[in-house]
């Protein structure tokens, strides 16, 4: 009985080390960052502002690309090992959210989620884990106030317009994305029947290449085009598929989402293409304030606000300096 009584508490205080990992005064912080799509400039622009953290705070940043469930499995596995105390995530598919929170906590690892929220076995968002994203819906709205003006300045008949709207319904904040701009192009006289869905596989150019391409040749009485989608690569699928029809600069106005390297060696081109602009988001906010909203949760104590939408700033190549300049992206 004795013996039963000492090994319950022995294991109740060993639970208590486990789940209460408050860095000591002298433990070295070690943070991870997981991304879903670490070849994404996106992404690596998060983490380029991540370890700008990490120099600026002084603790060790591990970069984790993790592109499946397996893999962010067993990185969290990876990171408790090496005696980190806490990440950020990127989740590869945010209906792993049960799986990844119960991970962490079993690993004594303090979490938050960056971009993609991660969703509980409804599909309701995981309130308890803090989550840092864009302010989904009403980028998409810049992206959809931005085509429209700008048919309008071409002086097009909307009805000889189609609008490829490349799709990735299973995330969620593809769908408000998308689903702002829609809303906006017809809030501002566009035709809904003009809007052509464009499922993508896969969040990448050649996924939404390969969709926009079917949405173009199911398609064929359109005059001109404009495209939407998530992000920069969704748009720039779309874009190279429309020239491959012939549909050029003059014929196609493409906004995307990021304003990342894939949109700004687009402007840097000699000539325009269809890739008229992006909405520039920050991944200043998303890496090097979420890392050291984390670094500061691990060593004070303090947990990041539990949600936190960032906002956007429409840029084409006439005035990309400007909008880097004025959302603190410039030198970088
Ligand atoms: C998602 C997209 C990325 C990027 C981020 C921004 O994760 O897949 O391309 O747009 O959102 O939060």
């Amino acid at each position: 009985m004795k013996r039963r009584i000492f090994l319950t508490l022995a294991a109740a205080a060993a639970g208590v080390l486990f789940n209460a990992p408050v860095a000591q005064a002298a433990d070295p912080v070690k943070i991870g960052f997981l991304v879903k799509q670490p070849e994404e400039p996106w992404f690596q622009d998060e983490w380029k502002f991540a370890e700008i953290a990490a120099k600026e705070k002084g603790f060790t940043l591990v970069k984790i690309g993790a592109p499946s469930g397996e893999k962010v499995m067993s990185a969290i596995d990876n990171l408790s090992a090496q005696k980190a105390q806490g990440f950020v995530i990127c989740t590869p598919d945010v209906k792993l959210g049960p799986g990844i929170v119960a991970k962490a906590k079993a690993d004594g690892l303090k979490m938050m989620t960056v971009d993609d929220r991660l969703v509980d076995g409804a599909g309701k968002p995981i309130a308890s884990v803090p989550h840092m994203g864009i302010s989904a819906y009403n980028i998409g709205k810049q992206v959809g106030d931005g085509l429209a003006a700008e048919i309008k300045k071409r002086g097009w008949d909307m009805k000889d317009v189609g609008a490829i709207d490349v799709t990735y319904e299973q995330l969620p904040t593809a769908h408000d994305r998308t689903s702002g701009a829609t809303d906006a192009l017809v809030a501002a006289g566009f035709p809904k029947a003009n809007v052509i869905a464009a499922p993508q596989a896969k969040t990448d150019t050649e996924n939404a290449f390969n969709a926009a391409n079917i949405a173009l040749t199911k398609n064929p009485n359109f005059k001109h085009w404009v495209a939407y989608g998530l992000n920069d690569e969704a748009v720039l699928g779309a874009v190279r598929a429309a020239e491959g029809r012939g549909f050029k600069a003059d014929n196609m106005i493409g906004i995307g989402i990021g304003g990342s390297d894939s949109a700004l060696n687009e402007f840097k081109k000699p000539s325009p293409t269809g890739f008229y602009g992006t909405v520039i988001i920050s991944p200043k906010r998303h890496g090097e304030e979420t890392s050291t909203l984390m670094y500061d949760w691990i060593t004070q104590g303090k947990a990041p606000p539990p949600l936190t939408l960032t906002t956007g700033m429409l840029a084409t190549r006439d005035n990309v300096a400007d909008v880097r300049q004025k959302m603190g992206l410039a030198a970088n």
